[in-house]
């Protein structure tokens, strides 16, 4: 087998997000977010769980932070909690909410890990979706100005920002599904909603940028190779409307100011309004690509693969091509019923590289989820983490070869964690985190994952 080197300026990390791992829910003045509502919401989350607690990594972020230095882990990306430096999502900062970010990175500099904050990983203010949510355009202003405030606290010590993580989970799964908080089924206020996290980015790139251009800005979108069941047309338009709703949607304001035309054909009967998209397309200094898994879709009749990314979920978030089937091909899964393929990895960074204008791109998540039973403290032999995680490094280190400017990947995640409507049924660590306890112990894959950093090579 090829050995895969990587250079020594490349980014290895790893990422979490602050409500499923902070806990603190109540503490230091942080005020609820739309996650906070919809845990308290029956029949939402699996058990009833909630980021109450989560891994209390607001009281052990030190002892993460030296979990990490043992790893050598050389970035990690974490998300500020909006709720928490700005509870009513408007007006000044809580200073103990900014306080423990500003530890955070200090802490993290002290160690030699370069921290990698995103500001929106889903957990908005609960005033701003009493006052609309998303849908609204009033949202985006909010946001920027959240933005242009904790900025202007860290931006002497963090260099790299990204905006917002996955707006399409955000707008798709949180308005037109309801999976996701705030839960809302609402299709065409979900278009406005993405509208609005894509220019919510702009405008926080522009007001962060004014504060101090010489800082580095991007976001964090969630792509997926697709491919067509058959050479059946009917499935070539089906793999033409997923592309264009999870990928094109999100790229083409990002890089073009504008959305592509055939999806805004799809989605004319929704009253959908482009109107304001260019400030989408500030320039980037990177792109982060969330990868899982490749999607192979139909626009005939057949057997469904089962809805997979609630326990609860029935209804589509694909708006517009609501009757677009999802396809089982019978490759391995992960614990999440997400179907594994590398190849999709190379395959969306070639893409990228060949059809949208060259920006550095860094693998912001990609990783595992399991039930992994374990006895406490026992070491959680991960094997089946290691395998995707060299797969999908190794498609990494081919993309490279291929000329991408690809400079850092993320595993999701650092630590076992709040897994959204799955609750902590799901293990997507490389540290194991007995919730009992709260004690933290390396998973196999770990070790692993520290000996490909040292060596910088698999
Ligand atoms: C992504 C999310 C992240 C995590 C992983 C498994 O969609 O950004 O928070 O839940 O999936």
């Amino acid at each position: 087998m090829t050995s895969f080197a990587f250079p020594p300026s490349f980014r290895f990390g790893a990422a979490t997000a602050a409500y499923q791992i902070e806990g603190a829910a109540a503490e230091d003045g942080r005020g609820p977010s739309i996650w906070d509502d919809f845990c308290r919401t029956p029949g939402k989350v699996l058990h009833g769980d909630t980021g109450d607690v989560a891994v209390d990594h607001y009281h052990r972020y030190a002892d993460d932070i030296a979990l990490m230095r043992d790893l050598g882990l050389r970035a990690y990306r974490f998300s500020i909690s909006w709720p928490r430096v700005q509870p009513a999502g408007t007006g000044p900062l809580n200073p103990a909410g900014a306080d423990f970010y500003r530890r955070l990175v200090d802490g993290l500099l002290e160690a030699g890990i370069e921290p990698w904050p995103t500001l929106y990983h889903w957990d908005l203010p609960s005033p701003l979706e009493k006052a609309g949510g998303w849908p609204e355009r009033d949202t985006a202003a909010r946001f920027a100005d959240y933005a242009a405030a904790i900025h202007d606290v860290l931006g002497d010590r963090v260099r790299n920002w990204t905006t917002i993580n996955e707006p399409w989970c955000a707008a798709f799964l949180g308005y037109a599904s309801g999976e996701h908080a705030p839960g809302r089924v609402e299709p065409a206020a979900a278009l406005h909603a993405a509208h609005h996290l894509l220019t919510g980015h702009g405008l926080a790139v522009r007001a962060m940028r004014a504060q101090r251009p010489g800082n580095r800005f991007g976001a964090a979108v969630n792509l997926y190779a697709v491919s067509p069941e058959t050479g059946d047309p009917a499935d070539a338009d089906a793999a033409r409307r997923v592309d264009g709703m999870q990928n094109r949607f999100f790229l083409d304001p990002l890089f073009r100011g504008r959305y592509p035309a055939d999806v805004l054909t799809d989605l004319a009967p929704y009253g959908f309004d482009p109107s304001g998209t260019e400030v989408a397309a500030q320039p980037l200094d990177h792109l982060g690509v969330n990868y899982y898994s490749r999607f192979t879709v139909s626009g005939l009749p057949g057997t469904a693969a089962q809805a997979v990314s609630s326990p609860y979920s029935t209804l589509s978030p694909w708006v517009g091509s609501e009757s677009v089937r999802f396809v089982a091909t019978g490759r391995p899964v992960t614990g999440m019923g997400w179907e594994i393929d590398e190849s999709g990895l190379l395959e969306v960074l070639t893409r990228l590289h060949r059809e949208y204008p060259a920006v550095p791109l860094h693998i912001t998540e990609n990783g595992a989820g399991y039930d992994e039973d374990a006895a406490p403290g026992a070491t959680v032999d991960d094997r089946e983490r290691i395998a995707y995680i060299a797969a999908h490094l190794r498609a990494c280190a081919r993309a490279r070869e291929r000329g991408v400017p690809l400079e850092g990947y993320f595993v999701w995640s650092l630590l076992d964690n709040f897994e959204w409507s799955w609750g902590y049924s799901k293990r997507f660590g490389l540290v194991r985190v007995d919730y009992a306890t709260q004690e933290r112990t390396p998973k196999a894959s770990a070790r692993w994952y520290a000996d490909v950093i040292a060596n910088g090579s698999l």
